[in-house]
């Protein structure tokens, strides 16, 4: 491949490794990035792999360093209530400069699509050191939605010089844009390594509400975060939600409330004394996917959730206008439902209501991934370094006739 790293060989007696930063801010970044780490870290004479975490978020966060395991090297601490999309650029930007230069990393892989994504990409960029883009080639070709992730992620592509594209229609976006192919890897999504580690037939809650939840009764999983539904479309969703409850009363919401305080009041608001809704803190990944594994479906504006919930054969109707994730909408598994509060009420009723329908979509599918995407990414970086002769085989997309429909007495429900 033209432009390979460059060399890091110092003398005939002393061959430095590879220093590989891995740099992420928010929760979702964290478990995506936290198979890459691993693996990395499980081939310590390869490279030399440095966890620098922005901390945009904190709590949320530090849930999953500590569930992986994860000490970074550098912590910028940059997390402010109420912080403003510049603010978390310019105190990334300026913080992670400063790490980089401390660091000196041979290659900085940053993740996905948040501001950390795009600062750690440009702070590289200004230091002329190679970025690889882990979650590469997702786009809707909106501005606004979903915002500001898809400017950050075209941003980030236009900076990156491999870029690790976890389906071939991905790749397929990367190279419409003329990125050239021999730097798009096809690797999967790291999400589903995740994923796979973690979900477990005999798992146990630790969370008293989570604990003495009957499965019996169908739970709908609902997470909502993304700043275009911040207001009224998310009063809406509320609304939607407070209505589906009292028509069925058979059902149970389990709402892991997202940390932000814009969130928090709209809840406070407008799911006061609502029937069988349990509200919570964002719970640890672990809980957090095994009860996705037992619940009915999932409502959700998330974009890893609509990665997850197809691989453990749950329905998602997804709480958005467009999204970058088109497999699971063709797997069948997936719903645009939008924010308007006539159509989830309807969407949720036919999936509670209607038998066929539900199965219909209730089929477990793996178009993101087959758990082996950070060992494809850890070959790629050989490849790049010249520590392997060839590219790594890329994740094959699965055939549609692979398609298991979800048993109705399997251990997820
Ligand atoms: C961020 C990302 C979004 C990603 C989401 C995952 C940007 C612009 N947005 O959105 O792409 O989908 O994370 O959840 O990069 N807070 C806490 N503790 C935490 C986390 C957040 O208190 O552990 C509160 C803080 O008040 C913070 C606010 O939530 O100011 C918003 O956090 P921020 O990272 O700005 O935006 P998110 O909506 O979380
Ligand atoms: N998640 C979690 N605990 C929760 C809610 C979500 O661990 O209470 C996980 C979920 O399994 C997924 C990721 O967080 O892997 C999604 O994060 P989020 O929805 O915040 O961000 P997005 O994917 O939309 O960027």
């Amino acid at each position: 491949m033209e432009g390979r790293g460059r060399p890091v060989a110092r003398t005939k007696k002393t061959v430095r490794r590879p220093v590989i930063a891995c740099v992420f801010g928010t929760r979702p970044e964290a478990i995506k990035m936290a198979p890459v780490i691993l693996e990395l870290a499980a081939a310590p004479m390869r490279f030399a792999c440095r966890v620098v975490v922005t901390a945009q978020h904190r709590e949320m966060l530090d849930q999953v360093l500590s569930l992986f395991h994860i000490r970074p090297d550098l912590d910028l601490n940059i997390m402010e209530e109420g912080q403003s999309l510049t603010d978390i650029t310019v105190r990334a930007l300026r913080g992670l400069g400063e790490a980089y230069a401390s660091l000196r990393p041979d290659l900085v892989l940053v993740h996905g699509d948040t501001t950390t994504t795009f600062a750690g990409a440009l702070a590289a960029f200004y230091q002329q050191l190679p970025v690889g883009h882990v979650e590469a080639g997702l786009r809707t070709y909106r501005k606004d939605a979903p915002f500001p992730e898809e400017m950050n992620r075209h941003l980030t592509g236009v900076l990156a010089d491999l870029h690790f594209a976890p389906t071939a229609a991905a790749a397929a976006n990367l190279e419409r844009e003329g990125v050239p192919p021999e730097r798009i890897f096809v690797t999967g999504n790291t999400v589903i390594d995740a994923l796979l580690r973690s979900v477990r037939p005999g798992f146990r809650f630790q969370d008293p509400a989570l604990a003495s939840l009957d499965f019996g009764r169908r739970v709908i999983l609902v997470t909502t975060h993304r700043r275009e539904n911040w207001g009224e479309p998310m009063r809406r969703i509320f609304r939607a939600l407070r209505e589906v409850l009292l028509a069925h009363p058979d059902v149970t919401v389990v709402f892991p409330v997202h940390k932000n305080p814009r969130i928090r009041q709209l809840v406070a608001t407008e799911l006061a004394q609502c029937p069988r809704l349990v509200l919570c803190e964002p719970l640890d990944y672990a809980s957090f996917v095994n009860l996705m594994a037992r619940a009915y479906l999932v409502l959700t504006d998330s974009g890893g959730l609509q990665e997850e919930a197809p691989s453990l054969g749950k329905p998602v109707l997804v709480l958005r206008e467009a999204t970058e994730r088109p497999e699971a909408l063709a797997a069948g598994t997936a719903v645009l439902v939008g924010t308007k509060k006539e159509n989830i009420v309807r969407e949720l009723g036919r999936l509670l209501t209607d038998e066929i329908a539900y199965q219909k979509m209730a089929t477990a599918v793996n178009p993101y991934g087959d758990g082996l995407a950070a060992v494809r990414i850890r070959q790629a970086l050989e490849f790049y370094f010249g520590l392997r002769k060839e590219r790594p085989q890329p994740f094959p997309a699965p055939p549609r006739e692979e398609k298991v429909a979800a048993r109705k007495d399997s251990w997820h429900r």
